[in-house]
């Protein structure tokens, strides 16, 4: 499945850090070979918009460097504001013919100008109400981001092979380790530094799929915005680091306040499934990214959502070699490997 030769790198390039993941599928199963992850430096990357390549792509080159990856073919992903995925139903008819007529079809539903867009597709079958017409599941990314992504990867000295979007990253990666029931609904929720990728699934189908601009950073916005500190200073802070600049029960208001916003837009999402299915019920939420790890979240969030509140283990199924890796390490981080686990799982003729 995974022959050497059209093997990827997963590559995430998130605002705070960038994972990098290559796998191995052998008839014993599947084994991480490689991994990376090395934090980039603030505001290179604002709302997922690349503000220094030069300085992206030396990061970039470190990190492969460093950790030892010799493939320089790469998966990577996209998200935020500037990706739009959503299921819609059109007149029944080939895929080659949708191919000509997808952009018309699209239009009324991208916010955007659909000439600075690209689109793909993805047909899922007949509508259940209507058989003329088709299910589609529909993919639009602004040009502009995705070239951005694309000619960073080149900077580097790498050649991205597939441009794929972070809420499908994270769909391959829970179902590669979790192999799902099919009548089960499951919400997956990867909060980052600056971005939060939702995505519902019923069974295998993703049903509803968002980003918006909530993460991890907030509270350090938060904690810079009531005390004079520098950004790593906040980051210490965060992670609990006493510092006499702040009392704990401030910081811990501030936690509590980004946390309910959080949950607020969540719940509106389940709500908006919710409308759509109104006998069915999302039993479990899986989280990923540095937000996963925020135990007040996953409490606050279950008591809200009367579901049950894991955070993902996106090496659940992959065989760790203890000589090679620091397994506590990637324990710790593994919420945030999610996505480049994800990418590593895609091949080179994926579409
Ligand atoms: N235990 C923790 N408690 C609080 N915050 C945490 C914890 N672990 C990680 N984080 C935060 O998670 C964020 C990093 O998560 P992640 O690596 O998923 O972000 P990213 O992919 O770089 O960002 P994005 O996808 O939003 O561009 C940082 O803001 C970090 O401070
Ligand atoms: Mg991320």
């Amino acid at each position: 499945m995974f022959g050497s030769k059209n093997k990827l790198v997963g590559l995430d390039i998130g605002s705070k850090s960038i994972k990098a993941a290559e796998i191995m599928e052998s008839k014993k199963g599947f084994a991480l070979t490689k991994f990376g992850m090395v934090d980039i430096a603030p505001g290179l990357i604002e709302d997922g918009a690349i503000k220094n390549p030069e300085a992206l792509a030396d990061t970039l080159r470190t990190l492969f460097k460093s950790y030892g990856f010799k493939n320089r073919s790469v998966a990577i992903s996209i998200g935020g504001y500037s990706v739009i995925v959503k299921k819609i139903s059109v007149q029944s008819t080939t895929e080659q013919q949708l191919q000509d007529t997808i952009h018309f079809e699209a239009e009324q539903y991208i916010p955007f100008d659909i000439n600075d867009v690209n689109l793909d597709f993805q047909i899922m079958g007949e509508n259940e109400s209507n058989p003329n017409q088709m299910n589609v599941l529909l993919v639009a990314a602004k040009k502009e981001m995705v070239n951005d992504y694309v000619n960073l990867a080149e900077l580097a000295g790498l050649e991205p092979r597939i441009i794929d979007v972070d809420a499908f990253a994270l769909q391959n990666v829970f179902e590669l380790n979790y192999e799902p029931n099919e009548n089960e609904n499951i919400a997956l929720i990867d909060i980052g530094a600056s971005k939060t990728s939702l995505n519902i699934l019923k069974g295998r189908n993703s049903v509803f799929m968002r980003d918006v601009s909530l993460g991890c950073g907030q509270i350090n916005q938060k904690i810079a915005g009531l005390i004079d500190c520098s950004a790593e200073e906040a980051e210490a802070i965060k992670f609990g680091e006493s510092s006499d600049k702040i009392s704990a029960e401030d910081l811990s208001d501030i936690i509590s306040s980004v946390v309910t916003d959080w949950c607020t837009e969540i719940r509106r999402a389940l709500d908006f499934f919710y409308s759509t299915y109104p006998d069915d019920q999302i039993k479990k939420i899986i989280l990923s990214g540095g937000g996963g790890n925020i135990q007040e979240l996953r409490q606050l969030l279950a008591v809200e959502t009367s579901a049950e509140v894991v955070t993902i283990n996106p090496f659940q199924r992959f065989y760790l070699d203890n000589d090679k890796f620091d397994t506590e390490y990637l324990e710790k981080i593994a919420p945030q490997a999610s996505i480049c686990m994800g990418l590593a799982t895609r091949k080179v003729d994926d579409k």
